[in-house]
């Protein structure tokens, strides 16, 4: 497994933690290798041994445990499956208030909810009391890096970072840029404005602790030419810091026709944001349901991440993500998953693979579960830029992970005895799609959700002080 540089996430003194059970991680891409056998490791009865956030050991209990006389505080699970935690590549947490809103087409479901929700979150206590209600959500489902659109106001973006911060999870968010065709209490005041505002957000939170910030013109109907060039000037400045972009491309049919009208000279749509440099290796492209060939070339070709956000485009009816298109051998592009709350239907990754798993058979394709779950961990990770530090089980990681319960429910438990590989088991899972799936999320090693522990979620001074759990 490979090794990273190993910089302490939570300073706890150096005190060991372990994590024991049945897991499975990846090591590389089982949708371009050429043996997927080689692209995963499973461990019967695994260990993880974790010091100040960090995983420092991984392997069979038998062969760990040993070197480690000094762990006695070890977390043992049956019964379930542990992961790296899920990431998320594409979710708006500010649309949590409106998920689930009757349907419609994409364009019109941004005027009818999302925008008059959006408009909300200038009032800095509600959008603090959305970013909590949306860190447990995720958290509970066991994803623990999600790349997240807030909305115009830094107040939106300071409530995400603010809870991020308490909980220590590695997150990328941004202020959304939108400078026309919507209405005018989400607008930003001027191109110029909202660049500058994006450029203080952007020091202000990108890399304190965890954080990672993304410059977000929401998609290229909503910015004026002015705010596209503005804003790939801004990227084109920070990119080596690691500051990303993150946009949505070719979700939906209505969409692109309204880009062709606005955009007349451009190839394609991803043409539309490469004219302004915003198509670079810390690009990250939502949906990307209707890319064609020579937009999937360009996308390798800058190395851009994709997420594939299903849930959402069965609910709004836009197009199908073509995974094989994607992950062509030929000129791989970086793949992850999305939930894409609210247009997305929930918050689970897992879920978000039964619905993947439908949409490829829709169109005469199939996903197996050693596939899927790769898109979940180490793919999101690959997505993201962030596969040396996140996304698998391996020293030198961040300590996030997820643990799965094999039995959530009597009939899941049930079922679950007809099962032999640990595939059959994960796709069981992720196919009868239970919220209740996660038993337990760490994040950088500290245990911020219990199903069933009396107080669920913590934060991660809660383990400091434990007097205060
Ligand atoms: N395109 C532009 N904005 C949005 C949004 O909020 N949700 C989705 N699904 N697509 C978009
Ligand atoms: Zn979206």
């Amino acid at each position: 497994m490979c090794k990273t540089t190993a910089l302490p996430v939570n300073q706890n003194g150096g005190e060991l933690k372990g994590v024991r059970g049945q897991m499975l991680t990846y090591t590389a891409d089982p949708f371009i290798a050429t043996d997927e056998s080689k692209c995963y490791q499973y461990l019967d009865d695994g260990l993880i041994v974790i010091q100040d956030g960090i995983m420092i050991d991984v392997g069979d209990y038998k062969d760990i445990a040993p070197k480690y006389p000094q762990l006695k505080n070890v977390d043992q699970y049956q019964d379930a499956v542990i992961l790296p935690g899920f990431i998320d590549c594409h979710v708006h947490y500010v649309q949590s208030p409106m998920i689930g809103s009757f349907g419609d087409t994409l364009l019109s479901w941004l005027n009818q909810y999302t925008f008059p929700t959006e408009s909300k979150f200038k009032d800095k206590a509600f959008a603090d009391n959305v970013a909590k209600v949306f860190f447990r959500q995720l958290l509970e489902q066991g994803t623990t890096t999600a790349n997240v659109f807030a909305t115009t106001f830094a107040e939106s973006v300071d409530a995400f970072f603010e809870e991020s911060e308490r909980y220590n999870t590695r997150m990328i968010s941004g202020k959304v840029l939108q400078d026309r065709n919507l209405p005018d209490s989400l607008k930003d005041e001027s191109a110029e404005e909202s660049i500058t505002l994006t450029e203080q957000l952007l020091k202000k939170w990108h890399h304190r602790g965890r954080q990672l910030y993304a410059i977000v013109p929401r998609f290229a109907p909503t910015s004026t030419d002015k705010q596209l060039a503005l804003a790939g000037e801004l990227y084109q400045r920070y990119i080596d810091q690691g500051v990303y972009m993150h946009t949505h491309l070719d979700e939906a049919y209505g969409e692109l026709a309204w880009v062709n009208q606005l955009f007349p000279d451009a190839k394609n749509y991803t043409d539309v944001y490469k004219k302004y440099g915003l198509v670079d290796n810390h690009s990250i492209m939502a949906h990307c349901c209707l890319v064609r060939e020579d937009e999937w070339q360009t996308l390798h070709d800058c190395d851009c991440g994709v997420a594939h956000c299903p849930s959402s485009n069965l609910f709004l009816g836009d197009g199908e993500f073509k995974y094989w298109e994607a992950k062509n051998p030929r000129r791989p592009v970086r793949t992850g998953m999305g939930t894409d709350v609210g247009g997305g239907t929930n918050f689970s990754i897992p879920r978000q693979l039964n619905e993947a798993y439908k949409v490829a058979m829709l169109q005469m394709k199939n996903l197996d579960a050693l596939k899927s779950f790769y898109l979940a961990t180490r793919g999101g990770a690959e997505a993201l830029h962030l596969e040396k530090t996140i996304g698998s089980l391996a020293p030198g990681y961040e300590a996030d992970i997820a643990v799965l319960d094999l039995k959530p429910s009597e009939f899941v438990e049930w079922r679950m005895q007809f099962a032999t590989s640990i595939f059959d088991k994960l796709f069981i899972l992720q196919t009868l799609a239970l919220d209740t799936m996660n038993k337990a999320t760490y994040v950088a090693g500290n245990k911020v959700f219990d199903r069933v522990r009396d107080k669920k979620f913590m934060y991660a001074a809660d383990f400091t002080s434990p007097e205060k759990a």
